[in-house]
């Protein structure tokens, strides 16, 4: 969050309030988000992409009512891909136009839902897909916009079970062998679809721009072979989310003006040599919004020295408020935010409070020797893929999401409560 300072007593402050009355107020666990960082990076993106082009927000990295109004007010699409997501959308007033709708598995309903809601794109991820979805607009009566989700066989230089553009996993409709282009057959066969255009995803937190420009590259050489073999010209293109932040020191993310320059320049010099129209271009970004403009705040509790092993330090929360440490070796940092101290620092694992031995916070931490109970933690570049995908394992309480701004703090979604999960369970 870009309004994180120290104050001159040592306790840092976000938007102008201090961490010890945040965790007063609020408590621990819990995610606070800078509202105008948010917005100013939604900013960012839709400067640096212009008006010949559109930035979806990709929902999944982090969906409030509260996000989907910043992002309708600062001009952004949403990209969504569930019911669940869908619905709040609608609910907090996202018009329909400006949502797509992905997944590799989209139900009837869902298919249903978003048709009827008069979503601005379903994009469509297999054959099976391209038939339920031409069936359902058909019986609504309604002509749905639809792009295709191409794999373009790139490794994105990512953890595998993020990287998406390679062969070999469930997204997507091969290029190499022939299948997108049968795919671009059958959904101009259809007079329920209106194909826009082709997408593809690279995969998640890259850094180099090489995957992004070979999959702008064969993307648009599929555009020419559409274009050769039907005579049409597909007005879209969607390159996917995807772009590394900086969780540690050692992470150097590009900027959207970098990445936009890059694919514009891209997108355009390949158009030209295959004399296409340039087409709309359309951007996924997740993370890059919404990482860097949360952090988690904790409560130190239990620490236990091992003599001769090392010493860990247990916080209030751990896999079921970030699940992304045991599940793809994720690197944060951490820092003592309610005090400064003189201590010298020592190398300590922070860990949470659940029943797993993989339920490490952050693997080698440096902490003052005198870090002691009740001393405030922070980790920052929490807002992607956290509160997103909290769980309640132990019959945790996921915790809630804090937005501030301006010196006032508002919760955005409220912490769980034990009724919450006893409503739920029938006995
Ligand atoms: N568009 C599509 C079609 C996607 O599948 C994704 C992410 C995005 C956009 C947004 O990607 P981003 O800009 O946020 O990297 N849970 C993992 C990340 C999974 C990403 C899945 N798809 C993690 O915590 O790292």
């Amino acid at each position: 969050a870009r309004t994180v300072q120290r104050g001159a007593d040592g306790v840092v402050t976000v938007g102008g309030i201090r961490v010890t009355a945040l965790a007063e107020e609020f408590g621990t666990p819990a995610y606070f988000l800078d509202e105008e960082d948010f917005r100013a990076r939604c900013r960012a993106w839709a400067h640096a992409f212009g008006k010949d082009a559109d930035v979806f927000y990709a929902g999944k990295a982090f969906l409030s009512k509260a996000v989907v109004k910043w992002l309708k007010e600062e001009g952004l699409n949403l990209d969504v891909c569930s019911g669940g997501e869908l619905s709040t959308a609608l609910a907090a007033g996202m018009p329909a136009e400006r949502i797509a709708f992905h997944g590799n598995n989209k139900s009837a309903d869902e298919i249903t839902r978003a048709i009827g809601a008069g979503v601005g794109r379903i994009v469509l991820d297999s054959f099976q897909e391209i038939a339920r979805v031409a069936h359902t607009a058909r019986e609504l009566g309604v002509v749905q916009p639809v792009q295709i989700r191409v794999t373009v066989g790139v490794e994105a230089h990512t953890h595998e079970f993020i990287a998406t553009a390679h062969e070999d996993q469930k997204f997507g409709i091969a290029v190499g062998d022939g299948s997108a282009a049968e795919a671009v057959r059958r959904a101009l066969g259809h007079d329920s679809l209106e194909l826009l255009g082709l997408h593809s995803h690279i995969g998640s937190q890259i850094f180099d721009m090489a995957g992004f420009e070979v999959s702008a590259k064969r993307v648009v050489r599929l555009l020419a072979a559409v274009r050769d073999e039907h005579g049409v010209e597909l007005p879209e293109i969607d390159l996917g989310g995807g772009l590394g932040i900086a969780y540690t020191s050692g992470d150097d993310p590009s900027e959207p003006q970098d990445i936009a320059k890059s694919l514009h320049e891209i997108v355009t010099r390949e158009c030209e040599s295959a004399g296409l129209r340039v087409p709309r271009i359309s951007v996924e970004p997740g993370r890059a919004i919404v990482g860097p403009t949360a952090f988690t705040l904790y409560e130190v509790g239990t620490i236990k020295p091992l003599e001769g092993l090392r010493t860990y330090v247990s916080v209030d929360g751990g896999m079921s408020d970030n699940i992304r440490t045991a599940l793809y070796d994720a690197e944060y940092s951490i820092a003592l935010v309610s005090r400064t101290s003189d201590a010298e620092p020592v190398l300590v694992r922070v860990v949470g409070k659940h029943c797993e031995s993989g339920d490490i916070v952050v693997k080698d931490a440096f902490l003052p020797a005198d870090l002691a109970p009740g001393d405030l933690l922070a980790v920052p570049a929490t807002g992607a893929y956290c509160r997103s995908m909290a769980s309640n394992y132990n019959h945790a309480l996921r915790p809630p999401v804090v937005a501030v701004r301006d010196g006032a703090a508002r919760v955005i979604v409220r912490r769980e409560t034990e009724e919450d999960l006893l409503r739920l369970d029938l006995g």
